[in-house]
């Protein structure tokens, strides 16, 4: 299983959720590979520090991904790989190598826009005959300001993306930067990051179930099924309460409050 975060705009948390993914698939005991596709390495030197067991491949040009990636996925469980903030072939080759490309945005317009052309490049690959409609793809909103009104008018305007948008985005939290400064992850940072970490290990499950067909993925969701069945009985009440989304985002307001995205082509 082949999982990317893609958006040649920088600053919406690709490395930040990639170094969380691979970090929780990793916790879960899934076998996991990242690939850093971007030179800044932000993903090496956080990961390695953070996750010292998880091997890091550094993939910096088209040719390299096209070329290492079908044996690095059938290498172990998943790949999970961080992009560029470039809009190059290496992002192409990055989309058209995975089986799920998760899209990260912040929720403002003037990131709904910038990202359009990253939607629009994960569309032709989609619409490639050898592809056929994959990679699959999901939008995942970071960095939002629970219940704000430019939340959920952006997130109506990526609706018009035609992705998926999943239903957990990850809340504006100051634990996210801290990890990154402290070297970890937010999952190991206790209790004062308790509630990013419950909203990082539900992000992950709704990445996973993107991916029906993996039996990785399958196996862990089973496994976490199990858990938070006990888990419910014993968590403290602030620990398993994060914001449901839908009502971070959803309902969409009226038509006429939702500013125009232009159409895919
Ligand atoms: N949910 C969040 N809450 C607070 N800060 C965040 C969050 N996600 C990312 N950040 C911060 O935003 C900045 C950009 O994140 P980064 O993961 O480097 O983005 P990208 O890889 O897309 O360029 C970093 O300083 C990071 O600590
Ligand atoms: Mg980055």
């Amino acid at each position: 299983m082949f999982i990317s975060l893609v958006n040649t705009k920088g600053g919406v948390g690709k490395s930040t959720l990639a170094v969380h993914v691979a970090a929780w698939l990793h916790d879960q005991g899934l076998r996991v590979t990242a690939v850093d596709a971007d030179e800044q390495a932000s993903l090496s030197t956080w990961l390695r520090v953070a996750a010292p067991e998880i091997p890091i491949v550094p993939l910096y040009t088209a040719a390299e991904i096209l070329a290492r990636a079908p044996e690095l996925a059938a290498g172990c469980d998943v790949v999970v790989a961080d992009g560029p903030a470039a809009l190059g072939s290496e992002v192409a080759a990055l989309i058209s190598v995975s089986d799920l490309v998760v899209l990260p945005l912040l929720p403002s317009m003037l990131d709904v826009w910038a990202s359009y052309r990253t939607a629009r490049l994960i569309y032709k690959v989609q619409f490639h005959p050898k592809r056929a409609g994959l990679p699959r793809a999901l939008v995942v909103l970071n960095r939002v300001q629970s219940r704000t009104r430019v939340a959920r008018v952006a997130a109506a305007a990526i609706e018009k993306y035609g992705f998926p948008v999943c239903p957990v985005a990850i809340e504006a939290r100051p634990a996210y930067a801290e990890a990154g400064a402290r070297g970890t992850v937010v999952g190991r940072m206790g209790r004062g990051a308790a509630l990013a970490a419950v909203e990082i290990g539900r992000l992950v499950e709704h990445i996973l179930a993107q991916v029906p067909e993996s039996a990785a993925a399958a196996r862990v969701l089973a496994a976490r099924r199990a858990a938070q069945v006990i888990a419910s009985r014993t968590l403290p009440a602030d620990v398993v309460a994060p914001l449901p989304v839908s009502q971070m985002i959803v309902p969409a307001p009226a038509p006429t409050a939702a500013p125009s995205v232009p159409a895919p082509v």
